[in-house]
């Protein structure tokens, strides 16, 4: 839909809609990168929301190749229901997180909510000529991976207290850290293309980049990293509505391997919150990316299929 927008002809706004953030060329070595995200909560703990609900707005600058430089709150909150310390310790969580990614909160807008709603709009830098789009993929590049999924299908749980308190732990833990040391690995070494895994799940924003980049992509199950206890609450029916539609979505994209179960294709479809980055980069670099991410503190990433030639945005998912 947002697609369907009319586009720019400003010659300096190097990337538009349909990638992850914009991208403003001021000079010839400096250009702005912009984006904006804000989400309700998908933990109890309002701090936790807080730091969660910036790591996942920052992470569209790292998706860019960009380094995020200062931010502006956005808040939803409702004053009359909730006591003003839930507020406070959300903005808290959010301002730690945006130190910790170097990032000055300068600014905001809040309003009356009926429930709470907090993220960021974030301005970061890049140079014109390494601007990471989703739009570059080439066919036989690796793709990495650089989080577990089930993200969604653990916060539907947490909303029905059946998560375990580890599985709950955990997820805080995915969704809090930042694609700060990623995305410094991937820079590193050298990529070609480069999303964040977010709402639309992986198949969603792996078909989004594969169509931007002519090619089509194989995905193995096998090699997709997955949180504990993932596969038991999907078999339990713990899908959240958006991982419904991420699979009705793709539906006419993705050529499922026969033996793929309802549970395993919802998993690749998992709506995320703050997920990893999805990296296409050649197959000679792929082993020297891993390794750089691993270095990194990354320890989850792993290659989970290639980029192949055939109809753009084509999937094909194996077992
Ligand atoms: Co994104
Ligand atoms: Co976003
Ligand atoms: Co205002």
């Amino acid at each position: 839909m947002l697609r369907q927008r009319p586009k720019t002809t400003d010659p300096n706004v190097l990337v538009g809609i349909g990638d992850d953030a914009a991208v403003y060329r001021l000079g010839d070595d400096l250009a702005l990168v912009q984006t904006v995200d804000y989400i309700t909560p998908t933990v109890d703990d309002p701090y936790a929301f807080g730091q969660i609900a910036a790591a996942n707005s920052l992470s569209d600058i790292y998706a860019m190749g960009g380094r995020p430089v200062f931010a502006l709150n956005i808040v939803g909150f409702p004053a009359n229901t909730l006591p003003l310390g839930v507020l406070l310790d959300i903005l808290r969580g959010g301002a730690d997180k945006a130190a910790e990614a170097g990032v000055s909160i300068v600014g905001g807008h809040s309003v009356d909510d009926k429930e709470p709603k907090y993220g960021l709009c974030v301005t970061g830098f890049v140079h014109p000529q390494r601007v990471l789009t989703n739009a570059q993929a080439q066919v036989g590049d690796a793709l990495i991976l650089t989080k577990p999924l089930g993200l969604g299908i653990i916060t539907t749980a947490i909303k029905a207290q059946r998560a375990a308190p580890e599985t709950v732990g955990e997820a805080i833990r995915v969704m809090t850290t930042l694609n700060k040391a990623a995305a410094e690995a991937m820079l590193e070494v050298g990529a070609h293309a480069c999303t964040d895994v977010t709402g639309f799940g992986l198949l969603g924003h792996l078909h989004e980049m594969a169509h931007a980049s002519g090619v089509g992509a194989r995905v193995s199950l096998s090699q997709v990293p997955v949180l504990p206890q993932v596969w038991e609450l999907a078999e339990e029916g713990f899908a959240p509505g958006g991982t419904h539609a991420n699979r009705r979505f793709v539906e006419a994209w993705v050529v499922w391997d026969e033996r793929l179960t309802l549970e395993q294709q919802l998993l690749l479809c998992d709506a995320q919150t703050s997920g990893g980055l999805l990296i296409a980069v050649s197959a000679e670099r792929a082993e020297a990316l891993l390794a750089a991410l691993r270095r990194r503190g990354t320890p989850a990433a792993a290659q989970i299929g290639e980029m192949v030639s055939g109809e753009a945005g084509r999937l094909w998912v194996e077992p």
